[in-house]
């Protein structure tokens, strides 16, 4: 039985060693790609794809992702009185309702898997969305918005999915999937970080994820996986062995790989690209740069 899809969990317990010092004592998700923390864009493609109730897991050191998105009503109130309305609707996209947001602790860094299962009691027998905010996706249609349109037709469990090269499969979960055109895929197995060379494929496995209770309760039984981690791919690939439908969704968008130097900062020239206020001077100074290193070489 296919539901509508209300819930998303974010993890995002994880320790962001990749970019200390910076995570010492700023969360990874509260970097700014412009001028909007990355979980902003997670919340903004959430809300698009119907989603009402938001559960983040956390862990310590991460205070400043709730206060991110309590009210600021000194704030509000100053720019009320100077009558600076655009900078308010700005602010008001940042707030949540009381009640919509629920933040669970993970204790341990144990694995993605293990986080998503922190918040089991408040899934409940309901489908679930996965959200890792540090995969920031441009898309026309939201990730999430194109995958909830899907599953309506195929139920089952959904994961995104993207080609990668061969050479970078041992970094993601993989599928292995019958053969088919158009963006919905049959998986026949996935593996998460497979050996170099032992992929099935080079479809990878990147952050959304539409899930059943089911995959929830076989996390509890999963033996830790690859790195020693409780791993999500690995619960969901029970499934099939379980005899239910587990799909990929080749997703329209370009995806940037925010929780990577590199690929934060590739998102930041593309965002910064996109907003017609900083364009311009933004490209003529790329422009710039170009020509400053041919002219170097
Ligand atoms: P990553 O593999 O990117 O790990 O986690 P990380 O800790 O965030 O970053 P690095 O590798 O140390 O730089 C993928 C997602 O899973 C969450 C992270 O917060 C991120 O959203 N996660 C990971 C947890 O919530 N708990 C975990 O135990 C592990």
């Amino acid at each position: 039985m296919k539901r509508k899809v209300t819930k998303a969990i974010f993890p995002v317990a994880g320790m962001g060693t990749r970019f200390l010092p910076a995570t010492k004592s700023v969360p990874k998700e509260i970097m700014t790609l412009v001028d909007r923390p990355l979980i902003q864009y997670a919340i903004d493609e959430a809300r698009a794809a119907g989603i009402e109730d938001f559960i983040f897991v956390t862990s310590r050191g991460k205070s400043a992702l709730e206060d991110y998105f309590d009210h600021a009503p000194d704030l509000e109130a100053s720019l009320q009185a100077s009558g600076k309305m655009a900078l308010l609707d700005i602010l008001n996209d940042t707030n949540m309702d009381s009640g919509a947001i629920a933040y669970m602790r993970q204790h341990k860094p144990l694995g993605l898997g293990h986080a998503v299962s922190c918040a089991r009691k408040l899934i409940g027998d309901e489908p679930f969305a996965v959200i890792l905010p540090d995969d920031v996706i441009a898309a026309e249609k939201p990730c999430l918005q194109q995958m909830v349109e899907a599953y309506q037709e195929t139920g089952g469990a959904m994961v995104a999915a993207m080609e990668v090269a061969p050479e970078r499969t041992s970094s993601y979960g993989v599928l292995d999937v019958a053969a088919g055109e158009g963006p919905v895929l049959s998986v026949k197995d996935m593996v998460e970080k497979p050996a170099p060379g032992t992929a099935p494929s080079n479809l990878a496995v990147i952050g959304r994820y539409i899930l059943t209770p089911e995959v929830m309760r076989n996390l509890d039984e999963v033996e830790r996986g690859a790195g020693g981690e409780i791993q999500l791919t690995d619960a969901i690939a029970q499934e099939l062995q379980q005899g239910r439908d587990v799909f990929g969704y080749r997703f329209d968008g370009q995806r940037f790989d925010c929780g990577s130097k590199a690929g934060f900062l590739q998102a930041t020239v593309a965002f910064a690209l996109a907003r017609d206020d900083l364009r311009d001077e933004f490209s003529a100074y790329l422009t710039e740069m170009q020509s400053l290193k041919q002219a170097a070489q």
